[in-house]
């Protein structure tokens, strides 16, 4: 036991070995994962994303990602979702980055398009698609992209085919945002390609039916990926990571397989990307595909897969909730880092009460100054002989509640 009464452990547990990406060094391996809130003001930040990353930044995780941020005002989900797109957001952003990185926390931002699943309510509405009635309220549709319209799922006004000028659009967009991104202050970008938006639809054979060379052989379906993550790298810091986050299968109905992944985290790599985010899933469609099963770390071992044949770090994310199943994630060798989102919401300071559990010296030190004095103090004073002597505990509180005891002194 240490002064702070917590186990020691020899050697520091690879959740809080720091990690040094290119020039960069993050304070341990946890990473709050970008989680979409619905609440930006024509794609800028409020109070309420100071709140929300705040939490995450004074909790003590290493990396903390600002949500999935549209590089064009059509790339949104919502009206409501995030957007770095014009120089009037890059202040509000830097108050952001500012923040994270005064409480010890690396800022990350996730750069991405939704394609054909743009024009739409946020996830309490499981992403009602927007239609005329939504237009009377001051909420309308917009036209969406995709790389083949006719086998999208249906929007009220009809998707618009990609054509190379658009393609070309999105990735000047892709350099556009990633340039304020830097303005703004951030020191890790991701490129959204997971969760069935843009990237995700040009990879997948389910939604990719084109005949040009953006579809057909994986190296085509892969091509619009490569490109936005070349164009991203080139501009990005050389001293600072850039990360993508893939689906590494499609789950139910689809049909993009975890060698597909293989195969684009190894193009990934050869183009500069420093980590594959590992997560899955979002594209149906009607193929006999299973549904990835939701069971603790679920995909963890398609993180480590990409890692080993890919031999590129990943990412770990996806029902990881406890302190040691994070550390024996990494310790097995499935991936480089740990991301966590919902656990997160539940219990922001996670990452100290992780440090805790693991039997860190001073887990306390992963909250703020203020915060860590008084729970040290707090752990001293249960050693104090007055509140550890049963007889004494006693004798003294009699002492308080009866005028006439002695003093236990
Ligand atoms: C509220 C919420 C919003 C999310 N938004 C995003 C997002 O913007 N981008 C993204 O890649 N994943 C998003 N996700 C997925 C999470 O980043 C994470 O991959 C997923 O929730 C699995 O991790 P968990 O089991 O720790 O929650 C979101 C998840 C939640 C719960």
């Amino acid at each position: 036991m240490t002064s702070s009464g917590t186990k020691t452990t020899k050697t520091t547990p690879l959740l809080f070995t720091p990690k040094k990406i290119r020039e960069l060094t993050i304070r341990n391996r946890i990473i709050a994962s970008p989680m979409c809130q619905y609440l930006s003001n024509d794609g800028g930040p409020n109070d309420w994303h100071m709140m929300h990353l705040g939490r995450l930044a004074i909790g003590g995780c290493g990396i903390v990602f600002g949500e999935e941020t549209a590089v064009e005002p059509n790339g949104r989900k919502t009206h409501a979702c995030a957007g770095l797109y014009n120089n009037n957001h890059v202040a509000a952003y830097r108050t952001l980055t500012d923040m994270i990185k005064r409480h010890g926390a690396t800022p990350a931002i996730q750069l991405g398009h939704s394609g054909r699943k743009g024009s739409c309510h946020g996830a309490m509405e499981d992403w009602r698609p927007l239609d005329e009635t939504d237009a009377a309220n001051g909420l309308p549709p917009w036209q969406v992209m995709t790389p083949t319209a006719k086998i999208s799922p249906p929007r009220p006004i009809p998707h618009k085919e990609m054509d190379q000028a658009d393609i070309n659009q999105v990735i000047n967009d892709f350099r556009t945002a990633t340039k304020l991104s830097i303005d703004a202050g951030y020191e890790i970008a991701e490129i959204h390609g997971a969760h069935g938006y843009l990237i995700h639809q040009f990879l997948s054979s389910t939604s990719n039916q084109r005949q040009d060379s953006y579809g057909g052989s994986l190296e085509n379906r892969m091509r619009f990926a490569i490109e936005v993550a070349s164009a991203v790298r080139d501009l990005w810091p050389k001293q600072h990571p850039v990360f993508f986050r893939l689906s590494a299968v499609d789950s139910q109905g689809g049909s993009w397989t975890l060698s597909e992944a293989v195969a684009l985290a190894k193009a990934l790599r050869d183009v500069g990307i420093d980590m594959i985010d590992v997560s899955s899933g979002g594209i149906a469609g009607k193929s006999n595909m299973p549904m990835v099963p939701r069971i603790p770390a679920y995909q963890a071992s398609f993180s480590g897969r990409i890692r080993r044949q890919a031999n590129v770090g990943t990412i770990a994310v996806g029902g990881i909730t406890e302190a040691q199943q994070a550390e024996d994630i990494l310790q097995s060798g499935d991936s480089d880092m740990i991301a966590l989102a919902r656990e997160l919401m539940w219990n922001s300071d996670w990452p100290a009460h992780a440090a805790y559990v693991l039997g860190l010296d001073d887990p306390f030190s992963y909250l703020p100054d203020g915060y860590a004095h008084r729970l040290r103090q707090r752990e001293e004073q249960k050693k104090m002989r007055i509140n550890q002597d049963e007889a004494l505990i006693e004798k003294s509180l009699r002492y308080f509640m009866d005028d006439e005891a002695p003093s236990p002194q």
